[in-house]
Formats: C-alpha cells, sequence, structure tokens
C-alpha cells in the first residue's frame, strides 16, 4: 500500500555525504509508488544563530537545486519551502501545548546544542514540535531520516498519541524509515556523526571539488580510539561503512580479508573509497551543474507550495475543530 512519505532539511549551508546517504537517497527512491512530500525548513534554520537573512534566502534555493540534482522529482513529489505554509507555523503552537515540558528537556540535540551555546533561544528549545508539526500536518505515516532524528520522532509519535487520546484519532503515529548510511561520522573525528556545525574539516560536500575530496579521505583518522576489545577502530569501521554505500560487494570483502589477516594498507582502502565515492556521486554533480542555470526553481517551489497548503489547510480545519478553536 502506498505511504504517506514526509521529510525536511535545513537549508545551512551545503548537502554533505551524510545527508546524501543518510536520507536524500531514500526520499528519491520512496518516490515511486508513495506520496512524497519533502520540505526545506527555513523555520528551523532561523533557530540557528549563525543565520544570515541573505544567506539563507540563497541557500533555499541552492538547496532546492541540489535536491532536484539528487533526483527529487516535482512530478513525483511536493517539494517547497517550509516558510510558504504558514500552517506549520499554527499547528506547532497547538501541538506544542499538548506536548510534555519534561519529554522536550531530554532530547539530546537540544541538550547539546544548548551546552554549547551562552545564549539558548527558545526556537531550539521548540524544535522538535515544529518538527512534529511538519510530520503531523500532512498526516505522513512514514518519515525517512537518519538515525540522528529517531528520538525526534519518538517525541512526534508521543504529540500525536496525546493528541488523539486528548481530542479523538486525528493522527497516524509517524515511523522512521531508516537506510544503510543512517550514521556516517566525521573522516577527522569518527565518534562524533558527520555535520555541517562540526566544521568544514568534518563532512564531504556533495558538490565539493573532487581535490578537496580526495584530500579529507586521504587524511581520515584511523588508528585513534581503538579499545583492545574492539576489532577496528572507528575511523576504518567508518570507511568500511562507507565503502559499503558505494563498491560492489567484491571489493569491501577483499578488504574485509585484508583487514582480517592484518595486511590492509588504510592507504589501498581510502583510494578505492575515494574512487567509488566519485563515481557514485558523478552523476549527481553533474547534472547539478546543468541545473545551475535552471531558472524555474522559484516556479517549482511556488507549485509545491500551493500543493503543500491545500492538504495543510484541510488538516488544520479540522484540528481548529477538534480543539475547539473552531
Ligand atoms: P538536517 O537538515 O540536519 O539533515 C537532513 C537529513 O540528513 C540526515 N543526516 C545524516 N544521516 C546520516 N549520517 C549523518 N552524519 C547525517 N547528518 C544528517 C538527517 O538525519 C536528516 O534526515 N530536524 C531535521 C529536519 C526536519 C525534519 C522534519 C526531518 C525538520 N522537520 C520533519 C524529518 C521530518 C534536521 O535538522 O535535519
Amino acid at each position: 500500500m502506498a505511504m504517506r512519505i514526509f521529510s525536511g532539511i535545513q537549508p545551512t549551508g551545503e548537502l554533505h555525504i551524510g545527508n546524501y546517504f543518510g536520507a536524500i537517497q531514500r526520499w528519491v527512491e520512496l518516490q515511486h509508488g508513495n506520496d512524497t512530500i519533502y520540505s526545506i525548513v527555513d523555520y528551523h534554520a532561523l533557530t540557528n544563530e549563525d543565520t544570515v537573512p541573505a544567506e539563507l534566502r540563497t541557500a533555499r534555493r541552492e538547496l532546492a537545486l541540489d535536491l532536484l540534482a539528487c533526483g527529487i522529482n516535482p512530478e513525483r513529489s511536493i517539494l517547497y519551502l517550509q516558510s510558504d505554509v504558514p500552517e506549520h507555523a499554527e499547528l506547532c503552537w497547538i501541538l506544542g501545548c499538548v506536548a510534555s515540558y519534561g519529554d522536550l528537556t531530554r532530547m539530546t540535540q537540544f541538550k547539546e546544542k544548548a551546552a554549547r551555546q551562552e545564549f539558548v533561544n527558545g526556537g531550539l528549545f521548540y524544535y522538535p514540535v515544529l518538527q512534529a508539526a511538519d510530520i503531523l500536518l500532512y498526516k505522513a505515516d512514514h518519515v525517512p531520516v537518519g538515525e540522528d532524528q529517531v528520538q525526534h520522532l519518538e517525541e512526534a509519535r508521543r504529540i500525536a498519541r496525546r493528541f488523539n487520546s486528548r481530542f479523538g484519532e486525528t493522527f497516524p503515529e509517524p515511523e522512521p524509515i531508516l537506510g544503510e548510511g543512517a550514521r556516517i561520522m566525521s573522516l577527522a573525528d569518527p565518534e562524533r556523526k558527520m555535520s555541517k556545525s562540526a566544521g568544514p574539516e568534518h563532512y564531504i560536500g556533495l558538490m565539493e571539488p573532487e581535490e578537496s575530496i580526495r584530500r579529507k579521505v586521504r587524511s581520515a583518522v584511523t588508528d585513534v580510539g581503538l579499545t583492545p576489545s574492539q576489532e577496528m577502530s572507528p575511523g576504518v569501521a567508518n570507511l568500511f561503512a562507507l565503502l559499503e554505500l558505494v563498491a560492489p560487494r567484491e571489493v569491501v570483502e577483499g578488504f574485509r580479508r585484508d583487514h582480517a589477516a592484518g595486511k590492509l594498507l588504510y592507504r589501498d582502502l581510502k583510494e578505492a573509497l575515494f574512487t567509488h565515492l566519485m563515481a557514485a556521486l558523478r552523476p549527481v554533480r553533474e547534472r547539478r551543474a546543468k541545473l545551475v542555470s535552471r531558472g524555474d526553481v522559484d516556479e517549482v517551489l511556488a507549485h509545491g507550495a500551493e500543493r503543500a497548503r491545500a492538504i495543510a489547510r484541510e488538516t488544520m480545519r479540522e484540528v481548529r475543530a477538534r480543539v475547539g478553536l473552531d
């Protein structure tokens, strides 16, 4: 049976291979046979204090082009900017009134971000409620994401459950869809996930110059952090995990045999990873280069917003009636 799929991504800097293998590849696959809705979540991006208005405007557009290059097809999927559908903010408020303050204080991502900053804005705290609103506004039942979003999805399910038990059955409880690349680690520090916020040495941009990718792969950390009970250091395990995503099985198995026999040369493993990674990314990079001049991206997003809004309005009509606002 066709699923109603929703997912979102923040327009904060360039797309990296963690986003791509962790989520976007799944977004593309799920376009076949399902009802897919994908959002560039610019309201969420405002929780990031470094977000500069002019850059946000450009980043949204660039990200839309990146997603098209990755294979998101606006004829199959609804692709739109979150802030073009203000119902997200309206539902967020209403859901905030059924969410548990205690649960929100336990969100790992909030705790980590708050610990790193001196000033913590309220939006950062409310972030998971807005995320729940994104999903529930479309009554999505499945959400393709990386592992770092699983806790936010549990919160979305709790919010749906509380809303349903207080106001009557309204929302499905959304389930995550996790793929093989659900947890890609940083090459420079393989004990933390690959992310933009850690700095450019921690991620590989999808459209990054080839030479720069080669350099990052070659300098990936390998031998640090190996404990006696482990067979492989986190860095080597991450290189294998990446290789599995891009190389044929026999190539991976060959390297695994070398590793087991104690004769694996990291240099060879890295070289193979670089070659297969570039081959896997090439079609996307080539499509992106051609899309630079695609003038109709604004129309694509406007059309997406119109379609999203029609569904959102319908849900809000029902929600307002349920809670007694209509
Ligand atoms: P964001 O913008 O940080 O990341 C977008 C997607 O990429 C995945 N991802 C990763 N997967 C594997 N390994 C990694 N190192 C890695 N880094 C990122 C993320 O899990 C995500 O799927 N809160 C969300 C955006 C959001 C959303 C939503 C998602 C807002 N509303 C509703 C789903 C449903 C976020 O910040 O993703």
